[in-house]
């Protein structure tokens, strides 16, 4: 068999994925004409062009700009649809999609239309394909506490109707300078609601970072979490308590959080013992989806068949699926 096939054959979760990085330059540029928004960029080259980042932040403005084509149920719709259909080929039978309701509510568009939207498409997948999915709303952290309580309040009133998706709660956004304990409260609030809680930490932030989120916001899942490595006492941790880990390798080489990819630190996480597992991020910006970064991984940092299964595997553990439903995939 062969690697591409080998990998793409693999039952696999997807838990790391931000819906609105999954849009690709020609839908942006469609989405855009359906909705009358300019663009600064001439074409889908022009645009694609610009994909070159040298840090998260660099990454962040162009992400935001493009999330501003955005605007109907049925654009939320096709950019779901169109991630689901393509992660299908990838061997994913199980996704837990992270969205960014701020992005959207501060350009007045309603919550309830972004939830509808993501929300059908999901729906339609399961029904037509058995891929199932859970949708994690994200609070920005480079805003401020304050908001993401409003965006919560926000957003419960739609819980009952979502119950069957929305059921976590994550962080995103600018790491530096916006540390985990910012959001103490707000997490608290999600944890008493019944919320599962994640938070990026460890990609640019320190490891520090990655503690304050397991302490202070009580998180299941550290989202990247790579830069752990640095505190010897956090990692035997994450051991310990199998953490899981949503790393991304392909965001982490394009923004610049390692220089080259045989100096990721994956296969040295994984053969520690850590809970790992392979996602693609923001898949239309960092050119790859999520069997990419499994076949990239495997070609860089030479992971054996057994050890990308055991990603597979490891995946479906760190979801967020009842037991029963995991055993079926494993
Ligand atoms: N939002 C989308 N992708 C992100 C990432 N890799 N880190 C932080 N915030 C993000
Ligand atoms: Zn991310």
């Amino acid at each position: 068999l062969d690697l591409h096939t080998f990998v793409r054959g693999l039952p696999k979760a997807e838990l790391h994925l931000h819906i609105e990085g999954s849009l690709e330059p020609e839908l942006m540029f469609e989405l855009a004409r359906r909705n009358g928004v300019e663009l600064p960029y001439s074409s889908v080259d022009e645009l694609r062009r610009a994909y070159a980042f040298d840090s998260l932040q660099s990454f962040l403005d162009l992400y935001y700009a493009g999330a501003g084509v955005l605007i109907t149920e049925r654009d939320f719709y096709d950019m779901t649809m169109a991630y689901m259909s393509r992660a299908r080929q990838d061997g994913v039978v199980h996704a837990e999609i992270m969205f960014d309701p701020q992005t959207h509510t501060a350009r007045g568009v309603a919550m309830e239309t972004v939830f509808a939207g993501i929300a059908r498409a999901l729906r339609e997948t399961r029904a037509t394909t058995g891929i199932t999915s859970y949708l994690i709303l994200s609070f920005l952290r480079h805003l401020s506490e304050e908001d993401a309580i409003a965006t919560l309040e926000a957003a419960l009133p739609l819980r009952e109707q979502y119950n069957d998706l929305w059921t976590g709660i994550g962080l995103d956004s600018a790491e530096h300078g916006n540390p985990p304990g910012k959001f103490a409260r707000v997490f608290a609030r999600c944890r008493e609601l019944g919320f599962r809680l994640v938070a990026h930490a460890g990609e640019e932030g320190p490891a520090d970072y990655v503690r304050d989120a397991l302490d202070l916001l009580q998180v299941e899942r550290i989202d990247h979490g790579v830069r752990s490595e640095e505190d010897a006492v956090l990692l035997q941790r994450l051991i310990d308590q199998q953490v899981p880990l949503t790393v991304c390798p392909l965001s982490n080489l394009k923004l610049q959080v390692i220089q080259s990819m045989p100096q990721h630190n994956l296969a040295r996480l994984l053969r520690l013992g850590v809970m790992a597992t392979v996602n693609s991020d923001d898949p239309a910006y960092f050119g790859g989806y999520v069997a990419d970064n499994y076949i990239v991984c495997a070609e860089h940092l030479a992971l054996t068949r057994h050890e990308l299964f055991e990603l597979a595997q490891n995946s479906i553990t760190a979801s967020f699926l009842p037991p029963e439903q995991k055993h079926k995939h494993m």
